[in-house]
């Protein structure tokens, strides 16, 4: 009877009970000894793989990502503060600091000039516009003649234009964040900062050249960066006028930051260093004079920048221009060249226009860049340009 008992507990359950227990949950037993051991065998081995593969993927990442989109390992892995990280480019041209922001952030200069670090000197190339870029296949093609270390884009367009670059094209994704700007009012001074300011941004920016959708490059891009890294002043126009739209247009009011005397006058359309690109942005004692007293009548995008770096740093001023301009015909704008204007004789007119002075010597080769052209005008200088103007 004992036996048979015995039995039946150690056999646990039997081939087939009499009378099956139905619904009653079975009395909780607890896990044995070995499958605990087994799962908490099974958690230490799956901590130790993810922590592994955690490490392979940001090695991995740092070996083969990293130089292609260094912005995605910086977004994925915190690193300790480097020297890289400290002077890489932003990723993005679009961001959220208003121009207060952007300014006293542009305007830091490191004290030590020379750099701990491998520092490839750019162009920035800023173009200021309304909407389109007319002219950009143009562009595309001097640009391919450059080493893209060599050379940054910015563009400032009304900020209602969306500019619908593909990606490969040398446009694509530089446009930076923009407000609307008049010609001859300070909101056009406020959009150049604003491009000084983004091109700031990036370390290895060295020169910044002020252009407009009407402009067209003149040499190739070797000539243009040879020319600009070489030259001792930087290509702002600066001269005084004696006449009514010169000495006419000053205010006394701006006495005593700045004087008859100290007035100046000078084309739109500049190159500055990246010293004097620092100074225009970093500046508090000047924009506000000329934003209270160089009001319509007075241009205040011709005078501004010109009678400002007149005052601060005479000696490293150009005082010309790079950009040719024809004002013959008079009146308040310079003439448009369209289709029927671009030929060999034309381009060759305008390279041969001048002598000047360069690193204080005479030389023939006086512009970069001329304007204004129209969006026909496209269709022979592309035609025109390896023959003419070597790109
Ligand atoms: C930018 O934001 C700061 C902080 O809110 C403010 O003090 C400054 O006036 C703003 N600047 C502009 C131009 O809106
Ligand atoms: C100007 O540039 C020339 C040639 O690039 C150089 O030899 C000369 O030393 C420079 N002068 C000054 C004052 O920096
Ligand atoms: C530019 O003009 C300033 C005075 O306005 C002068 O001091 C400077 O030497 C000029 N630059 C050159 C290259 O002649
Ligand atoms: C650029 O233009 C210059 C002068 O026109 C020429 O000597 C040079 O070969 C050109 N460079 C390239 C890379 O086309």
């Amino acid at each position: 009877m004992q036996s048979r008992l015995m039995g039946s507990i150690e056999e646990g359950k039997a081939p087939s009970p009499p009378i099956r227990p139905s619904p009653t949950p079975a009395p909780a037993r607890p896990l044995p000894l070995r499958l605990v051991q087994v799962i908490l065998m099974c958690f230490v081995v799956g901590l130790g793989i993810s922590i592994i593969s955690m490490h392979a993927m940001k090695f991995l990442s740092m070996k083969y990502i990293a130089p292609i989109a260094p912005s995605i390992i910086q977004a994925c892995f915190q690193d300790a503060l480097s020297i890289e990280s400290l002077v890489r480019p932003p990723a993005e041209l679009s961001h959220s600091m208003n121009d207060t922001e952007l300014l006293w952030r542009a305007s830091f200069d490191p004290r030590m000039k020379e750099y701990p670090f491998k520092r490839v000197p750019k162009v920035a190339f800023m173009f200021l516009t309304k909407g389109p870029l007319p002219l950009a296949p143009f562009w595309e093609k001097f640009f391919e003649g450059g080493p893209s270390e060599h050379y940054s884009i910015y563009v400032h367009s009304h900020p209602a234009y969306v500019a619908n670059f593909t990606p490969s094209s040398v446009f694509y994704k530089r446009q930076i964040p923009s407000q609307p700007a008049e010609w001859g009012m300070m909101s056009m001074c406020e959009a150049e900062r604003r491009l000084l300011g983004n091109a700031l941004l990036d370390f290895s920016n060295e020169w910044f050249v002020l252009l407009s959708e009407a402009c067209i490059p003149l040499q190739n891009f070797t000539v243009v960066y040879y020319y600009l890294s070489r030259s001792n002043y930087s290509f702002m126009s600066s001269y005084d006028d004696p006449g009514p739209y010169g000495r006419g247009r000053y205010d006394g009011n701006m006495a005593p930051v700045v004087t008859l005397n100290q007035w100046r006058k000078g084309s739109q359309w500049f190159e500055v260093n990246r010293m004097l690109a620092i100074n225009i942005v970093g500046d508090i004692t000047y924009y506000p004079k000329f934003r209270d007293f160089c009001v319509p009548g007075c241009y205040v995008d011709e005078h501004y920048f010109p009678t400002m770096l007149t005052i601060q740093t005479p000696h490293l001023l150009a005082n010309r221009t790079l950009t040719w301009t024809d004002w013959s015909r008079g009146g308040a704008h310079p003439a448009t060249f369209g289709k029927q204007d671009i030929t060999e004789e034309f381009l060759k007119k305008i390279l041969e226009s001048e002598t000047c002075t360069y690193n204080d010597q005479q030389v023939s080769l006086c512009f970069l860049f001329a304007r204004k052209f129209a969006p026909s005008a496209l269709e022979p200088l592309l035609d025109l340009a390896p023959k003419v103007l070597g790109f």
